[in-house]
């Protein structure tokens, strides 16, 4: 699974191959440059999600359900979840947290929407854990975690993100679970993988945690041409003749 969040791009991840495309609330970092993922709103969900699906044939559409459009009531959280899916014409939702969320869950499945969970570090909680470091590092977290884990699943979440736990804890969460887990940040023994595709295409030099393998340097690559742009457009050697009507 890579994150997408415009048409263009989530056709090169169809073209490549990819199975789950996340349209992750993580636009709100790298697409409009908020500090933390808080801010996004559910129309601007539902615009990011329409222009991927547009772009998809193979790929499943997964979008991030935003701070504070399921958190609360879950009749509210299921007319969000609807609006996504009707609007954008996604094929599942993702929520962040566990047993507190559990009849929203219910509630979304019952409905026939497809729901993604979501454990460990949950962004959307940062001001609550107050930083990004790795989750359930102690055995009382660990335990919480585990157990969340078993309740979502029973409550018929159809995959499981793990982000930033011990590798150890995500593999007996793994083993416990009938359905599959998606790591991001958790080891290498979860069923799948998740990247925010901006990090791994290596736009953003200021990010680098541990988890993070840049499989490009895009962050060179755009500057260079931009540069070789302005230079060219200065010296007048763009456009040519051949480029000129
Ligand atoms: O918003 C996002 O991109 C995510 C992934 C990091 C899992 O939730």
């Amino acid at each position: 699974m890579l994150t997408a969040y415009d048409y263009t791009f989530a056709r090169l991840l169809e073209e490549a191959g990819i199975d789950v495309i996340l349209v992750g609330d993580s636009a709100s970092n790298v697409i409009a440059g908020h500090e933390t993922t808080l801010p996004i709103t559910l129309d601007q969900m539902i615009y990011h999600a329409s222009a991927v699906v547009r772009a998809v044939e193979r790929a499943m559409v997964v979008v991030d359900m935003p701070f504070g459009s399921y958190q609360g009531d879950s009749r509210a959280a299921l007319k969000a979840a609807i609006r996504i899916m009707k609007e954008s014409g996604a094929h599942a939702v993702k929520l962040e947290g566990g047993r507190p969320i559990l009849s929203t869950v219910r509630r979304l499945v019952e409905a026939g929407i497809p729901v993604m969970g979501h454990l460990g570090l949950t962004p959307q909680a940062i001001y609550q854990f107050g930083s990004y470091r790795v989750r359930a590092q102690d055995e009382a977290e660990a335990q919480r975690l585990y157990e969340d884990a078993l309740a979502l699943a029973e409550a018929g979440i159809f995959a499981l993100v793990l982000e930033k736990i011990p590798a150890a804890l995500a593999q007996r969460v793994t083993q416990a679970l009938p359905i599959p887990t998606i790591g991001i940040g958790a080891g290498p023994h979860c069923d799948g993988q998740v990247l925010v595709l901006y990090d791994m295409l290596g736009l953003n030099k200021a990010f680098s945690p541990r988890f993070l393998r840049r499989y490009a340097d895009l962050h060179s690559i755009v500057v260079q041409a931009c540069k070789q742009y302005i230079q060219d457009v200065k010296s007048r050697d763009f456009p040519s003749q051949a480029e000129s009507y």
